[in-house]
């Protein structure tokens, strides 16, 4: 795949990830489904230097739903013990890939030594100028949205003819957080789980049975390849001239 090909047809500016399949990869070789999570980890790196390399503004992982809370409490002790390792561990790989840390989620909801470890790496990653890699844990968007809407409401100052789309999402978790482009759910499912509702109104799809500890490099950059040859259109006609 030629890099600078790709990078040269125009990259999408906000890709998310629907980083899936760990359990499945480690069941089929007979390991525990940690074993995924850890291998799924190399994943995300390997993904996130490529996208860095690229020049990609941001990429979102959808590391934790608000809904991965139903699994069992090893599994998700050992989650959450790997997010707070992975960024204790890593602030030499961030530097060096000029990778800033962000969060989406609900951050209250986490525990404290993971929320505190979240918090750290988006400040100490903060002036770094290449990707931002936006962590999605404890996310759904459903809750982004709701607590979105409680923040405009307990506001006394606004009124109703005050909002509009860019007000709603300057009232998510990020607010100026770009629309995303290209949305890639690996292992296999066709389907959102809760997603970035609102960010992927008008996202490209790609949809790859690859489960995510096998996802590499050379599938993404083919995947971003697949992206440039979409015609978005946006609900116009090319060539038409808006109605004025
Ligand atoms: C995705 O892999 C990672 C998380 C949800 C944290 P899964 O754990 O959902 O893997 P499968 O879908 O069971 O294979
Ligand atoms: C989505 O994967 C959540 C993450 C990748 C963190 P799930 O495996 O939890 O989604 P479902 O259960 O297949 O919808
Ligand atoms: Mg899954």
């Amino acid at each position: 795949m030629d890099i600078e090909k790709l990078k040269s047809n125009g990259v999408p500016r906000h890709i998310g990830i629907i980083m899936d399949g760990n359990g499945r990869w480690a069941k089929n070789r007979g390991l525990p489904r940690t074993a995924g999570h850890k291998e799924g980890l190399s994943s995300a790196k390997r993904i996130v230097a490529a996208a860095a390399s690229l020049g990609i503004e941001y990429v979102t992982l959808y590391t934790f739903s608000t809904e991965n809370w139903k699994r069992a409490q090893e599994e998700v002790g050992y989650l959450m013990g790997l997010i707070k390792g992975h960024l204790r561990a890593e602030f030499e790989f961030y530097k060096k890939n000029g990778i800033r840390i962000d969060h989406i989620g609900d951050i209250e909801g986490l525990p404290e030594d993971v929320r505190n470890e979240i918090l750290k790496a988006k400040d100490d990653t903060k002036d770094f100028t290449g990707t931002t890699c936006v962590l999605a844990i404890n996310y759904g968007s459903r809750d982004e949205i709701v607590r979105g809407i409680r923040k405009i409401a307990k506001n006394a100052d606004i009124s109703s003819e005050d909002i509009d789309e860019a007000f709603v999402s300057r009232a998510l978790d990020i607010p100026g957080l770009p629309d995303v482009d290209l949305m890639i759910r690996t292992g296999g499912e066709k389907r959102l789980s809760n997603f970035m509702l609102w960010q992927c109104a008008y996202a490209e799809f790609i949809f790859t049975d690859t489960l995510w500890p096998e996802y590499g490099e050379e599938e993404f950059f083919s995947h971003i390849g697949q992206f440039q040859g979409r015609n978005r259109r946006f609900g116009g006609v090319p060539g038409q001239e808006a109605r004025s």
